[in-house]
């Protein structure tokens, strides 16, 4: 035992629940998710082993799905279609009776505050699982991809979309969707864009559940090389400058480095994490095997996000963390 007097007792704020309240810095609530749907042609569900707990969805499971959401004080939900035909190009992406275009008009008729954000890519839409058109010889063509962006977003936005968010990493395509939108009359639709996007392992379940893995090579070629911090910058930088309305960083977990230099970079942006499907399974599949609490897990996690610096987080967790939050 001493006898000296300790002046500075950091415990002292953490004696009982309400002082710990009173010096909490970060919180994490149900307006702050953004819910993932994935939309198919047919009735009823299809689980998706790797993701337990979510579903590809009809039409109508759709909108159960996201009347689920906003009645746990969830806002936003974003869209992913599967198509019932792939092709070079992906034309079901932007057909007037898209499965998406179909979703969003069911949903916006129901739930019409829910904000209906939808990704804006190739990758689930092509026979060849590449978020571009494509060469003789593989190549993802950027430029001529750009077309197909915007009139995609455009299709969306006269669906009903409130938000597009175009997620493929192509040059340009935040301008692109812009002057497309803009042209369409939609100035009015915000883009939200996966600026800072890395080719990563932990999208692994999200393609067996879009169906989008890419048939031959990888996304390396447009997805950012993990190991890129500065570039993420430049990146975050010139979607800024296209128009981009709100910046996304992708993944999340392993790149909460990432996140806070967005949000010290640019402060006057609202920012978005995308707490990935790998993510998602890890937790899961641990939590089945009582490794860990899956409450607790889930909700550290996502409080991560908000002490990292991200104002909104798309996560497959939505539901049950609204739910648990309440
Ligand atoms: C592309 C897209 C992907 C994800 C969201 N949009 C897959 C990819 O780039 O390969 C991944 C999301 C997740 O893993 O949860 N349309």
């Amino acid at each position: 035992m001493s006898n000296f007097t300790l002046l500075h007792r950091p415990r002292r704020l953490r004696r009982t629940p309400q002082l710990r309240a009173m010096a909490r810095e970060n919180r994490v609530a149900p307006n702050d998710f953004i819910y993932p749907l994935f939309v198919r042609h047919g009735d009823g569900r299809t689980p998706i082993s790797s993701m337990p707990g979510i579903d590809q969805l009809s039409v109508a499971e759709a909108v159960v799905e996201a009347k689920k959401a906003w009645e746990l004080g969830v806002p936003a939900v974003i869209l992913f279609g599967i198509p019932a035909e792939k092709d070079p190009i992906g034309l079901e992406n932007f057909a007037q009776n898209g499965i998406v275009q179909q979703a969003i008009r069911a949903i916006k008729a129901e739930l019409p505050d829910l904000v209906a954000i939808t990704d804006v890519c190739l990758c689930e839409y092509t026979d060849h699982g590449h978020c571009g058109l494509l060469d003789e010889m593989g190549n993802v063509l950027n430029d001529e991809t750009l077309d197909v962006l915007a009139r995609t977003a455009v299709s969306h936005a006269q669906a009903g979309a409130d938000i597009v968010a175009p997620s493929g990493m192509m040059d340009g395509m935040v301008a692109a969707i812009r002057d497309g939108l803009d042209a369409a009359g939609f100035t009015e639709i915000p883009i939200m864009s996966y600026a800072v996007k890395y080719a990563s392992a932990f999208y692994g379940p999200f393609r067996d559940a879009a169906d989008g893995a890419p048939k031959f090579g990888d996304r390396k070629t447009h997805q950012m090389d993990p190991a890129n911090v500065r570039e993420a910058l430049r990146e975050a930088e010139l979607d800024v400058a296209e128009g981009a309305d709100f910046l996304m960083v992708k993944p999340g977990l392993p790149y909460l480095d990432v996140i806070r230099a967005a949000r010290d970079a640019f402060p006057e942006m609202p920012l978005a994490a995308y707490n990935v499907s790998g993510e998602y399974a890890m937790i899961k599949a641990a939590a089945a095997n009582s490794w860990l609490d899956e409450r607790k897990t889930v909700l550290e996690a996502l409080l991560g996000f908000k002490r990292a610096g991200a104002d909104l987080i798309i996560t497959y967790h939505a539901l049950d963390a609204a739910r648990w939050l309440r």
